[in-house]
């Protein structure tokens, strides 16, 4: 486990569910509503965080949901308890992924591989777990092609790693180099905030 990554997670969980319950979920819930009611068979979810995400998720799913952070997996616990379905909460670094080979049929993320420290080898192990031909549904916010947004999320991103994300990851051309296919995105906000979907090969 990547100590230091679960320490400023730790750290940003005391505040994250006032700063982003409110604004930010009330905005983005219909496209990520419509995302996670794709979720069919086992699914893994990453990162939990605060559990702000789980009542976008349909009822009556099987889902594994992991983050690195004990501080975000607690304040999630309630939220997962009263979720209608079954929600396994799981302590666990995305580089350390210990499920089966093939375990999974879809794999879901929400803000995760703006945060995940090497996010090819993560994306790489979640490949790793899911069947062939499963599939990968990702929200994400990610840098832009273009001036001056570009410029912008470049200039923040040394700022912002301290505390949370790198704002300016081109997460894209990573879920093609973890050797994912059919590689599809749907804009969501700009070039910025999108839904990126692939499929294990
Ligand atoms: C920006 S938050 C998003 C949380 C939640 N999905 C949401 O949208 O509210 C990023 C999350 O990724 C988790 N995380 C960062 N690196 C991780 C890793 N290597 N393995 C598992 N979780 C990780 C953090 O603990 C944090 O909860």
């Amino acid at each position: 486990m990547d100590i230091e990554t679960r320490r400023k997670w730790d750290n940003a969980a005391r505040g994250y569910a006032l700063m982003n319950g409110r604004g930010p979920e009330w905005r983005w819930a219909p496209p990520k509503r419509r995302l996670f009611s794709e979720m069919s068979g086992r699914v893994l979810f990453l990162a939990v965080g605060p559990g702000l995400d789980i009542q976008f998720f349909p009822p009556g799913r099987e889902i594994v949901g992991l983050d690195i952070s004990p501080m975000m997996l607690e304040a999630a616990a309630p939220l997962a308890e009263a979720y209608e379905g079954t929600l396994e909460l799981r302590l666990l670094d995305v580089h350390d992924l210990d499920e089966p080979t093939g375990s999974f049929d879809q794999a879901f993320t929400s803000c995760t591989f703006c945060s995940v420290p090497d996010p090819v080898a993560g994306l790489e192990a979640v490949r790793r777990v899911l069947k062939p031909g499963g599939s990968l549904g990702m929200f994400e916010h990610t840098g832009s092609r273009f001036f001056p947004f570009s410029a912008m999320l470049d200039v923040m991103t040394p700022l912002t790693w301290r505390f949370g994300p790198e704002m300016n990851r081109d997460t894209v051309a990573n879920v093609t180099r973890a050797g994912f296919v059919d590689v599809r995105v749907e804009p969501v906000y700009l070039d910025v905030v999108k839904i990126i979907r692939a499929v294990a090969s």
